[in-house]
C-alpha cells in the first residue's frame, strides 16, 4: 500500500493529539491538547477524567490538525491511531474517532504501537538507519529495543518494576512539586549536587534490565528519616542525587548494549528523553565511547506524547495492512 498523507491520532494517556504527516518524515501539523492541569490536583492521571477530556477535545483537535496542515479529508491516504499500550478508556476515544474517519472517507486504518511511535518520532528529524538501538524512557516504559530493520523489534532490556518517568513522578510528589514531577526534578537537579549517592540498581548485573523501585524507596527513606530527626535536607541535592543515579544506569547500560551488538544509531525516545541531564550524559558517552555510532535525540516537542510520532510510525506499520479493519479495538497491554 502506498500512502502519502496520513491523519494520525494519539489518546493513550493525558494528551489529545492529532497530526498530519507526509511521507513518514514531514510534519504538516501536530496539535497537542494537554490535560495536565485537570489531573494536577489529584497528583496523577485519573483515567475517567482523561477519557472525558478526550471526548470533548477529539473532534476539535482533528479539525485543527487538518486546518493547520492546509488539507481536507479528501487529501488523506490513511488514518493512523495508537491502539496501545495505554489507558483503555482513553485509547478507545482515539480508536473510535479514527474508525469513524476511516469509514466515512473510506480510508485505510493503521493501528500503531505507542512505543514504536516514540521511537519513530526521531524520523521526523533525521532518517533512521538500521540496525539501531532505542532507549525508550517514558512514564509507563523503560526499554532497550534493538531494531534490526524496519518492523523487526526486539526488547533486549526493560524495567522489572517502575518506569523511569514513574520514579521521577513519585519522587516529585515526595518533594512537593506539581505533577508530572520529571521536568521539575530535572530543573532542581541542575541546581544541586549528587551528595546522597543513591543505589545504582542492577548496574553490575549481566542482564540489560533496569530497576527503579529500590532507588525510589531509598530516596523516600532518606527524606523520612531526616524528617523524623528534624533535619532539613537540600531538595536540589536530593533531586541531583536521584537524577545522577537514574542517568548513570540508563547511559551505562545503553552504551554496553551498543558495544555488544553494534548499531548504526542510538535513538533516545519518550517523555524522559526531554531530561537535560540524560541528553547531555548520553551525548558525551556516545562521543567518547562509540565514535562510529550516530546519536538521535528528538526535539522537546516530540519527546512527550504527540500524534506526529504515530503518523511517522504508521508508514512502517502500513506495510502490514491494506484494508479498513473496523473491528480494531484498544489494546491497553500491547507489547512490541
Ligand atoms: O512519553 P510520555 O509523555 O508519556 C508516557 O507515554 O508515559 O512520558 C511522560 C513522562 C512523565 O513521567 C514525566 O515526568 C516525564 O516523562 N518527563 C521527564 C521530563 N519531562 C517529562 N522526566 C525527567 N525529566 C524531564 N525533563
Ligand atoms: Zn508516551
Amino acid at each position: 500500500m502506498t500512502i502519502k498523507k496520513v491523519l494520525a491520532i494519539e489518546t493513550s494517556c493525558d494528551e489529545t493529539s492529532a497530526a498530519v504527516i507526509e511521507n513518514g518524515n514531514h510534519q504538516l501539523s501536530n496539535v497537542v491538547a494537554s490535560q495536565i492541569k485537570s489531573h494536577q490536583r489529584f497528583g496523577g492521571v485519573v483515567p475517567e477524567v482523561a477519557s472525558r477530556h478526550h471526548v470533548e477535545q477529539m473532534t476539535l483537535v482533528m479539525e485543527e490538525a487538518l486546518k493547520q496542515a492546509g488539507v481536507s479529508y479528501e487529501d488523506l491516504d490513511a488514518v493512523a491511531v495508537t491502539e496501545g499500550p495505554g489507558l483503555v478508556g482513553a485509547l478507545l476515544i482515539g480508536v473510535n474517532a479514527a474508525k469513524a474517519v476511516a469509514y466515512a472517507h473510506q480510508l485505510p486504518l493503521i493501528p500503531v504501537n505507542h512505543i514504536i511511535g516514540h521511537i519513530y518520532a526521531n524520523q521526523l528529524v533525521q532518517p533512521l538507519k538500521f540496525p539501531l538501538l532505542a532507549l525508550v524512557v517514558s512514564g509507563g516504559h523503560t526499554e532497550l529495543v534493538y531494531i534490526e530493520a524496519p518492523g523487526h523489534y526486539e526488547i533486549i532490556g526493560e524495567t522489572r518494576d517502575d518506569a523511569a518517568g514513574e520514579a521521577y513522578d513519585k519522587v516529585g510528589r515526595v518533594l512537593g512539586v506539581p505533577y508530572p514531577g520529571g521536568k521539575h526534578i530535572d530543573e532542581m537537579a541542575h541546581k544541586g549536587k549528587d551528595t546522597y549517592h543513591f543505589p545504582r540498581a542492577m548496574l553490575q548485573d549481566e542482564s540489560n534490565d533496569f530497576s527503579f523501585s529500590g532507588l525510589k524507596s531509598s530516596f523516600i527513606n532518606t527524606v523520612h528519616n531526616a524528617k523524623q530527626k528534624g533535619e532539613k535536607l537540600d531538595p536540589n541535592d536530593l533531586a541531583a542525587s536521584f537524577q545522577a543515579a537514574v542517568i548513570e544506569v540508563l547511559v551505562k547500560k545503553t552504551i554496553r548494549c551498543a558495544k555488544e551488538q553494534p548499531v548504526k544509531q542510538i535513538v533516545l525516545a519518550g517523555g524522559v528523553a526531554a531530561n537535560k541531564g540524560l541528553r547531555t550524559a548520553l551525548k558525551e558517552a556516545v562521543e567518547q565511547e562509540l565514535q562510529d555510532t550516530e546519536l538521535l535525540i528528538p526535539p522537546l516537542s516530540l519527546c512527550g506524547d504527540n500524534a506526529a510520532m504515530i503518523g511517522a510510525a504508521a508508514f512502517v506499520e502500513s506495510i502490514k495492512t491494506d484494508q479498513i479493519d473496523l473491528t480494531l479495538n484498544a489494546q491497553p497491554g500491547l507489547t512490541i
